[in-house]
């Protein structure tokens, strides 16, 4: 109950805070210390943008903006140097301990590493530095929040299946976690480590 409305009151906090992009920031009302925290946090990420992605970023629609600071405002752990590929890492070894969780019927390791999936750490400078200057554009950005409702939203739906020991809902959702992962990778990863020294 708390951390719903916690995260609606994020979730308002960071509609606000899309305004930093094109205008000032009013003053937060209900969570002023998280919301001068967030909005401390996204100009932080901008700062350390090249200029080129700085001017991509603040050329995408007012609509996109708001999903990147929503996405942002579900999680709480950020990185002063870990990369995304670094992250993504910790992920799959956490997503592993997931699965083992539900295929030795232990709820607790099962939860807990999916919850650790939830929220994962933002990388240094947040996503898009690293999803490519190709992909800073509405269109192809409208993707991501579909990818982090699969892949957050269900990983919090499976912890919440294994707390009520139901294993079998539980594996069910491994699939469509999954799905979210490779759904992201399809769109802005492609293969990792190609070579340019291949033919
Ligand atoms: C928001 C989109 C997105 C989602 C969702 C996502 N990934 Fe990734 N992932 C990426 C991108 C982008 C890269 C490439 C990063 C790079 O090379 O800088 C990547 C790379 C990886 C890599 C390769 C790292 C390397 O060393 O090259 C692994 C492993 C990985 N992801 C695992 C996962 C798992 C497991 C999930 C789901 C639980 C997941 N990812 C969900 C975007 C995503």
């Amino acid at each position: 109950m708390y951390k719903q409305l916690f995260s609606k009151s994020i979730t308002a906090a960071m509609l606000t805070i899309s305004m930093a992009f094109v205008g000032p920031v009013s003053a937060g009302e209900d969570q002023p210390a998280d919301m001068e925290r967030l909005q401390k946090l996204l100009q932080q990420q901008i700062s350390l943008m090249k200029p080129e992605l700085q001017k991509k970023v603040k050329a995408l629609s007012p609509a996109t903006k708001k999903s990147l600071l929503k996405i942002l405002s579900q999680h709480s752990i950020y990185s002063e140097r870990a990369t995304l590929r670094q992250v993504m890492q910790e992920v799959l070894s956490d997503y592993q301990s997931m699965v083992a969780g539900v295929m030795t019927d232990n709820p607790e390791q099962a939860s807990a590493s999916a919850l650790r999936i939830a929220n994962h750490r933002i990388p240094v400078g947040g996503l898009l530095p690293y999803l490519g200057i190709e992909n800073i554009n509405d269109g192809k950005l409208a993707a991501l929040e579909g990818f982090n409702d699969s892949v957050e939203g269900k990983a919090r739906e499976l912890a919440k299946a294994a707390d009520n020991n139901d294993m079998a809902t539980a594996s069910s959702l491994v699939g469509e976690i999954a799905s979210g992962c490779v759904g992201c990778h399809v769109i802005f990863r492609g293969q990792p480590g190609i070579s340019n020294l291949l033919k």
